[in-house]
């Protein structure tokens, strides 16, 4: 062994041992008579003391050659510290070295290995085996690993099994692009990468595993965010002879389980609330309760008084932030720009103060008397000191305005903390939702999910009502995963595919295998994807997935420290089918 210890394992009752420590320089201070050395591994810093005079001349020569980064084996004897550092988990102690052993030389890194790094994004991307080896993301990569222990332990409990499902597959379409993969030996034909197992653990409950769960990579073409990776892993389950409700409890458990074992946190039960009246209270499917400032629709108190822009409004709603009636000119101007940003398109902002001496000021004051803002400030149930944030227009897009408007104010506010998680189930979300290219209905979760029994009826005759038994996890404001009972009925998945668009032919050629399936006896089933990166991310109160993978794709989708995507020769090509480039004269 190149160690008898860690450099995170030796205290004050270790004194008098004789260890040998490997690891990477992290500092080296050379007080001319004094020399230390802080080495580093994963488990933490140990310092190594040499001294003139004590310290073999060799050995203070080897020292002063090393540099940041360098990798040796030292030994010596653990000592009491002269002047201990209360801050290390190793700060009583030093090592009095006897020896060094250069192992491995290093080049200045570019960028300064500590816990705020002068280093920029991309360098460390390209660099990124040497961010690694900072603390951040070697906690976050840690807190992963425990989350993915105690989600195989839980559902391992449960009697869940983890099979493994293909990478190289024929499409599913869950509504983003899919990669493909050219086949060599099947000219012109293609592989595709799963944007998720969807049909895969279908089939396997057909085939009579009925719980099965995977920590799965899945791939999607899409635009790069914080939370979006082209891949990514997901907890993938699936399970046979359920209902709704049994999903929902069973996956509120394991969220339970993940936040008490890996953060020691006790969850109240998770709130369910119905899609409709997440957008109506909050303008999102995936609304952050951990802060108040629910939507309050003020249509009957604020029409018809002559203001023109709320009168041919479909919907005047807003917000009560409160405690704010004392923002000043600048602040409002500052949220009216807020709301009138491109991202968010409101056209403009109107507010309320509900003064401290009870009267009312506000922009429409040339429309509205006293007592009819009064009457508004009563539907909010507003003290005075509080301010009323207004928005009018056409109602899902007002919704969403004020949504973002919502959150800006939540996190100005600081009720956004992020130490504190609010997980719920939104459910009975829309089946369809209208494509305005397409100009048809799409799946709002893919075409595999049933609609509510109650519902059917109105398939043929108001698509765009019927509700379905899906359902999103969400914490924080932040979709962690999604799911829905399955359609388990040829017939049904048929006229499924035919309202989002597809000629039995069509549906036949992409989904017979499934389908077909369904013919040989399918148990009712349904089943829940969470992001795992998102997860991980969330459990560190954080909003970048990409700190959370060892090895991300830049917001360009690129790996910058391998150089991918990147062409390929044209040996390659011409073996795959594709077209051959030619090369520049
Ligand atoms: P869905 O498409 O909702 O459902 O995905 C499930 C969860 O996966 C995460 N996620 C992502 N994370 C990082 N980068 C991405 N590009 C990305 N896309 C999605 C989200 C999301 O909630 N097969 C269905 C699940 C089912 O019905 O059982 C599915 O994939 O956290």
């Amino acid at each position: 062994m190149l160690r008898t210890h860690t450099c995170g394992a030796l205290r004050i009752e270790d004194v008098n041992t004789e260890v040998t420590l490997s690891g990477w320089v992290q500092k080296i201070r050379d007080k001319g008579g004094l020399i230390w050395i802080d080495l580093r591994d994963r488990y933490g810093i140990t310092q190594l003391l040499l001294e003139e005079g004590r310290t073999g001349e060799q050995l203070i020569a080897t020292a002063r050659t090393l540099g940041r980064e360098y990798v040796i084996k030292a030994t010596g004897t653990v000592i009491e510290r002269v002047s201990k550092n209360p801050k290390m988990a190793t700060g009583d102690i030093e090592i009095d070295v006897v020896d060094i052993e250069v192992l491995s030389q290093s080049k200045v890194p570019p960028f300064t290995i500590e816990d705020n790094t002068d280093g920029g994004e991309e360098l460390r991307m390209k660099y990124r085996y040497l961010d690694l080896r900072r603390n951040p993301l070697k906690n976050n990569l840690e807190l992963r690993h425990r989350l993915s222990i105690e989600t195989r332990k839980y559902l391992d409990s449960e009697g869940f099994l983890e099979i493994e499902t293909p990478y190289l597959i024929k499409s599913t379409p869950e509504g983003a692009r899919d990669f493909v993969v050219p086949s060599r030996i099947h000219e012109g034909e293609f592989y595709a990468l799963p944007q998720s197992p969807q049909t895969f653990k279908q089939l396997l409950m057909v085939a009579g595993y009925d719980r099965y769960y995977q920590l799965v990579k899945c791939f999607r073409d899409e635009d790069l965010r914080a939370d979006r990776q082209p891949e990514f892993t997901q907890i993938d389950c699936e399970m046979a002879f359920v209902e709704q409700e049994d999903i929902l409890s069973t996956f509120e458990g394991m969220v339970k389980h993940l936040f008490k074992t890996v953060k020691g946190i006790d969850i109240e039960p998770l709130e369910r609330m119905p899609y409709e009246k997440a957008m109506k209270l909050y303008g999102s499917d995936k609304p952050d309760i951990r802060f108040g400032m629910q939507f309050v629709e003020l249509n009957d108190v604020a029409q018809n008084k002559g203001f023109n822009v709320f009168d041919q409004a479909e919907l005047v709603v807003g917000i009560n932030a409160e405690g704010c009636a004392a923002y000043t000119r600048k602040q409002l101007d500052k949220l009216t720009d807020f709301v009138r940003r491109p991202q968010v398109g409101a056209k403009g902002l109107v507010y309320v103060k509900y003064n401290e001496d009870g009267s009312f000021k506000s922009s429409v004051d040339k429309f509205f008397s006293q007592d009819d803002l009064k009457s508004w400030t009563g539907k909010f149930d507003a003290k005075p000191g509080d301010l009323l944030l207004v928005l009018s227009g056409e109602a899902d897009k007002v919704r969403k305005q004020l949504n973002e408007l919502r959150l800006e104010m939540g996190t100005r506010l600081e009720l956004r903390d992020p130490s504190v998680y609010k997980p719920l189930w939104v459910v009975d979300f829309p089946l369809l939702e209208w494509n305005e290219d397409n100009n048809r209905y799409q799946a709002m979760h893919h075409p595999f999910t049933a609609p509510k029994p109650e519902d059917i009826n109105m398939l043929d005759t108001d698509p765009g009502k019927v509700r379905a038994n899906a359902y999103d996890l969400v914490i924080n404001g932040v979709e962690i995963g999604g799911g829905s009972i399955r359609i388990h009925n040829r017939e049904l998945q048929k006229r499924m595919f035919g309202i989002l668009g597809f000629t039995d032919e069509e549906a036949q050629n992409q989904f017979g295998f499934l389908m077909n399936a369904f013919e040989y006896g399918a148990p009712p089933h349904g089943g829940i994807a969470l992001g795992f990166d998102r997860l991980a991310a969330m459990f560190a109160g954080q909003d970048s997935i990409r700190e959370f993978i060892a090895f991300p794709k830049n917001n360009a989708g690129r790996d910058v420290m391998i150089d991918s995507p990147s062409t390929i020769s044209n040996e390659q090509l011409t073996e795959l089918h594709l077209q051959v480039v030619k090369e520049e004269k």
